[in-house]
């Protein structure tokens, strides 16, 4: 049985994870209609991550007792103005998932929830792979310039994501 405060937590991160999804999606539509779709499946598959990640809390949340409260999903921001500008924005957005996730481990210390605690190890090491990736990503955009090509050749690597 865990807590009422590292349930609501938990609530909350489910919310967060899923408007994650809902932000990828709409970066992916907004790819799509550039006729880039191999950057618009890796945005779709980060999407379908997301919902995995809320799946894994609420799993969590049922096992452990705790009540699945589900809150409305806030409109994520569709105004984008370039492919580049699209992964800054993820980037910001995963640092700000890594941030609550590790406030999260924060107060499962604090309430002295050791399951909770090495439940979430493995949404830290997660966090440092998603940032890693989409680091990666802004890096070979910088590499490759603002030439048509070098988008078309990660629109080639990006359409390879499971
Ligand atoms: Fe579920 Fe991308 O963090």
């Amino acid at each position: 049985m865990i807590s009422g405060k590292i349930t609501k937590a938990i609530n909350d991160q489910i919310n967060k994870e899923i408007y994650s999804a809902y932000l990828y999606v709409g970066m992916a539509a907004y790819v799509d209609s550039m006729s880039l779709g191999g950057i618009a499946n890796w945005f779709r598959a980060q999407a379908k991550e997301e919902l995995g990640h809320a799946e894994k809390f609420m799993n969590y949340l049922s096992e452990q007792g705790g009540e699945l409260v589900l809150k409305a999903i806030a409109a994520p921001d569709q105004k984008f103005t370039s492919v580049a500008g699209l992964f800054d924005k993820t980037l910001d957005h995963e640092k700000e998932v890594t941030a609550s996730i590790h406030a999260l481990v924060t107060l499962a210390k604090k309430e002295g929830d050791t399951a909770t605690e090495i439940f979430l190890q493995w949404f830290v090491t997660e966090q440092i792979e998603e940032e890693a990736s989409v680091a990666d990503i802004i890096q070979k955009l910088a590499i490759g310039g603002k030439s048509g090509n070098s988008l078309l050749i990660l629109d080639g690597i990006l359409g390879q994501r499971k």
